[in-house]
This record gives structure tokens, sequence and C-alpha cells, in this order.
């Protein structure tokens, strides 16, 4: 059995989490029992939500207690005692920042990669990125022709998707994201109609000017600094799908909203969702995704970080922005 290298939190975080919280360990990986699989991962998924588990060493699988990162991953079959899965599979499935993963079957999928749905999709597009964009626009925001739809952290995974699938509904789509060569990316590359940088000190006069007579429809990823500015401009009975709050996750400080009071005199609302609600609804998303990958509909941007051991810079890196679209660890080819 190959040794698996871990990456972990060696320590609970102050008031930011750096790069010296984490460590990198050498596990001893048993043998497959029945029904497992050993697993060689090739791609890790960095996602924010994981942020406030770090911070605090808790989160819904025990193994956070012990400082070790509950993620997901992608990889290929080494070994199976579990039928359903042979040698050489593609998979995905939850991982811990290690090289190898020793799962139970039941807990992994077998994926289907092909000419245009490369390996690393099923962590984006054809994961719960894509499932969570696809499921914002269309069960909780309901997007139609001729709407004019907001989305912050417009760069990222989940908003690069739901701005493009709402374009394909006929909407009229602002990004929100920051600085100006990120705002170009999202138009010319992810096909917005525009994308405004709130990191300008102009954000709110530039958004007011973008949206026209207001906004039907808004996309939440970050929480108040954008939300807050966002109320303002919205139309009489506009919605608000919340998604997503990461200015929030590395702080427990209070969120306050200086525009509330426009919930009431607008007659908005505000749903927040969560993708582990909506798992009914992968085959139709993940079917439409695909679909669009493989046509070329979708424009896709991956920060793509090679090396285990980079990956608490990489995660850090995709909290403040310095990247686009989906973050990812890539690890060799090795099948050792
Ligand atoms: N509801 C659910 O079930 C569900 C499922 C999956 C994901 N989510 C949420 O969806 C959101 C998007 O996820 P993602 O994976 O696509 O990640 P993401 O949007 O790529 O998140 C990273 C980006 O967030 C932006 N950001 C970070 N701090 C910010 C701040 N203080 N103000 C403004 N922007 C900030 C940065 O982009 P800029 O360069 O633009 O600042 C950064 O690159 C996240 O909030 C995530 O937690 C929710």
């Amino acid at each position: 059995m190959p040794d698996a290298t871990r990456v972990r939190l060696i320590r609970k975080p102050d008031e930011k989490l750096t790069e010296a919280d984490f460590g990198v360990e050498k596990i001893r990986l048993k043998t497959p029992s029945d029904a497992e699989v050993l697993v060689r991962v090739r791609y890790i998924s960095l996602d924010p939500y994981l942020a406030p588990m770090m911070r605090s060493w808790q989160g819904p699988d025990p193994a956070w207690e012990q400082g070790i990162i509950v993620g997901r991953m992608v990889g290929r079959v080494l070994e199976s005692r579990d039928p359903a899965f042979s040698r050489g599979d593609w998979v995905a499935g939850p991982g811990h920042w290690q090289s190898h993963e020793l799962c139970h079957g039941s807990n992994l999928r077998r994926i289907d990669v092909e000419e245009g749905v490369p390996a690393p999709a099923f962590l984006g597009v054809m994961g719960s990125s894509g499932l969570t964009a696809w499921v914002g626009i269309n069960r909780v925001l309901r997007v139609s022709a001729g709407e004019t739809l907001t989305i912050s952290s417009a760069a990222g995974i989940v908003g690069g998707i739901a701005g493009q699938l709402a374009k394909r509904l006929g909407a009229r789509v602002v990004g929100i994201a920051g600085g100006p060569a990120k705002c170009a990316s999202v138009v010319s590359e992810l096909g917005f109609d525009a994308c405004i940088d709130y990191r300008n000190p102009e954000f709110w006069s530039e958004l007011k000017k973008a949206v026209g007579p207001g906004i039907d429809a808004h996309y939440e990823n970050v929480g108040a600094p954008i939300l807050d500015p966002v109320l303002s401009l919205m139309r009489e009975r506009g919605r608000i799908a919340l998604c997503g709050l990461i200015a929030h996750y590395l702080d427990d400080e209070t969120i306050c909203l200086k525009n509330f009071r426009k919930l009431l005199t607008s007659g908005l609302s505000i749903q927040g969702f969560r993708v582990f609600d909506y798992q009914k609804e992968t085959d139709t998303a993940h079917g439409e995704l695909r679909a669009a990958l493989k046509s070329g509909d979708l424009a896709l941007r991956e920060t793509l970080t090679k090396g285990l051991e980079n990956a608490p810079r990489a995660y850090l890196d995709m909290l403040a922005g310095k990247g686009m679209g989906k973050y990812l660890i890539e690890l060799d080819d090795d099948p050792g």
C-alpha cells in the first residue's frame, strides 16, 4: 500500500487563516476491505464553504475536530473491493486534501469523462458548483427573458455559470467582481452584458448606470458589502437568491444591511438556498450543463495550482480573489 500525503490544519487560526495554520504529513493507508476503493487523487476542489470549518475545526464530518479538512476530490481507482468500480475508473467523492483516499464505494460516483467534459469539470460545472448555479437561476430566481439580473462574485465558478445560464434564458446580465481586469474577462470571456468593479470608489453609480431602470433579480454570493448597494437599486417585487456570504466566512461580526427596509417598501423577496436541498435536480441540471459544455456554449475559467503542498497558499489566494473561475489543486499522475 502506498503512504498518502495529507495537508491538514495543525493549529486553530487566530483572527485570520494563514499558511502557518496548515501542515503536511504522511499517513499509512489500510489495505481496502470489502466494499472499499483505493483512489489516486488527481484534483482537489478549493471551496469557500470550507473556510468557516477551517476556522472552527467543526463541520458535518467529525474528522474536522482533528483539523482534517473534508472537501471534494476527483481521482482514478487504483484498487477496488467494490464490484461497482474497476481499476482505472474516474470517480468523484469526498476528499481530505490527500494524495490517496480509501473510500467506501457508496460514497463514490463514477464520472463519465469525455471530449469536452474533462475530469476537473466534475468538481466545477458537473459538480456542486454547476448545480448551485443552475438551481439559483432556474428554481430560486426563475429568471425570464428581458429581466435585468445582477450577480456578485461573477468571476467565480458559481457566479460565472449562473450568469451564462441567465443569458441563455434571455436576461440582461450585469456581473460584479473585484478589479478591472477581472471585470473585462467576465464580459469578454463569459459573455455578460457588463461587469462592475466593486473596488472602484464609483461602484454604486457605475452599477446604477449599468442596470438602467433597476434590478429584477439578484444572485448574491458575497454578503452585505454588495447586497446593500444592490438593494437600493432593486425594482418593485424584485427577487434575491442568497447563495453565499463569502465576505463573512472568516469573521463573526454581525451582518448589517442599511437598506434592509427596501425589502418592505419595494415588496422584495429574498430566499436563501442550500444546494443539498436540490439533489433531485442533479440529473436535469448536469444534463443541461454537459450539453452546453460539449457544444462549447459554456465558457469556463480554472485557476489550477499544481502540487498538494501548495494547497494552503492556493486556498488563501482563492479567498483573496487572485484567480478566476474554479480553483483546483492538481496532483501528479503517478499511478503508485
Ligand atoms: N448555497 C449553496 O448551497 C452553495 C453551494 C456552493 C457554493 N456556495 C457559495 O457560492 C459562492 C460562490 O462560490 P464559488 O465556489 O464560485 O467561489 P468564488 O465565487 O470563486 O469565491 C471566491 C471569490 O469570492 C470573491 N470574494 C472573496 N471575498 C470577497 C469580499 N469580501 N467581497 C467581494 N468578493 C469577495 C473573490 O472574487 P473577487 O476577485 O471578485 O473579489 C474570490 O475570488 C460562495 O459564497 C459559496 O460559499 C453556496
